[in-house]
């Protein structure tokens, strides 16, 4: 195992083939952590799984890596930079902790920092954008941390527990780029 990006908390390396097993699929069929993502409204199960991380791990505009403990090397969940626009230099930022006995401890930080710097030093990356429902706190705050700035709500465009709630879309520039 190569340690790709490493942080202080938790260390950032390629997602294999391997890690699309039961400790994954447990994450996208719990509500508490699919609540901010699109993935949750229907069932997951591991020949998707399996597929979309064959799929992810080797598309060339797709950069997806695991999130594992420091001390443990536990997979605790992913990040992915996709969609990258090499005309305008942006790509989206997605991230996931699946257990959440690691919530709460600068983890979600930690992860995207890395991922952020990588993208903006390593490959050129000039805008980073992303997608938030209104209602997901804890990530909205990471990203604020970051540096990121809304850049435009869709109003009630998520349907979720009775309710229609907005999304965000957030970006960040690369300061060694300028704007
Ligand atoms: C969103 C997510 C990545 C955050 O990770 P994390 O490791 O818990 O984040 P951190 O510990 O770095 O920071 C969380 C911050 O949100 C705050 N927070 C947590 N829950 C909150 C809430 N309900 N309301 C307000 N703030 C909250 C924490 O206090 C912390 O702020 P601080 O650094 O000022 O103390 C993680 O919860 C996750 O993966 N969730 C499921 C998937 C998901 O929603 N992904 C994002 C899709 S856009």
């Amino acid at each position: 195992m190569i340690k790709f990006l490493e942080g202080k908390l938790i260390y950032l390396r390629a997602i294999e083939r391997e890690d699309a097993n039961e400790n994954y699929l447990k994450w996208l069929n719990e509500p508490q952590i699919t609540a901010g993502l699109a993935s949750g409204t229907f069932p997951s199960t591991l020949t998707a799984l399996k597929s979309y991380v064959e799929q992810k791990s080797t598309d060339k505009n797709t950069v997806m890596l695991a999130i594992c403990d420091q001390k443990t090397n536990k997979h605790i969940g992913n990040i992915k930079l996709d969609n990258f626009d090499w005309v305008s230099s942006t790509c989206e930022l997605g991230v996931l902790i699946g257990d959440t006995s690691f919530w709460g401890k600068g983890i979600g930080y930690e992860v995207c920092k890395l991922t952020i710097d990588y993208a903006f030093s390593q490959l050129n990356i000039r805008k980073i954008l992303l997608a938030v429902y209104a209602n997901n706190m804890a990530a909205i705050k990471v990203y604020q941390k970051l540096g990121f700035n809304n850049e435009g709500t869709l109003k009630d465009q998520i349907w979720q527990n009775g309710a229609y709630i907005d999304k965000h879309f957030m970006g960040l520039f690369n300061p060694l780029k300028g704007k």
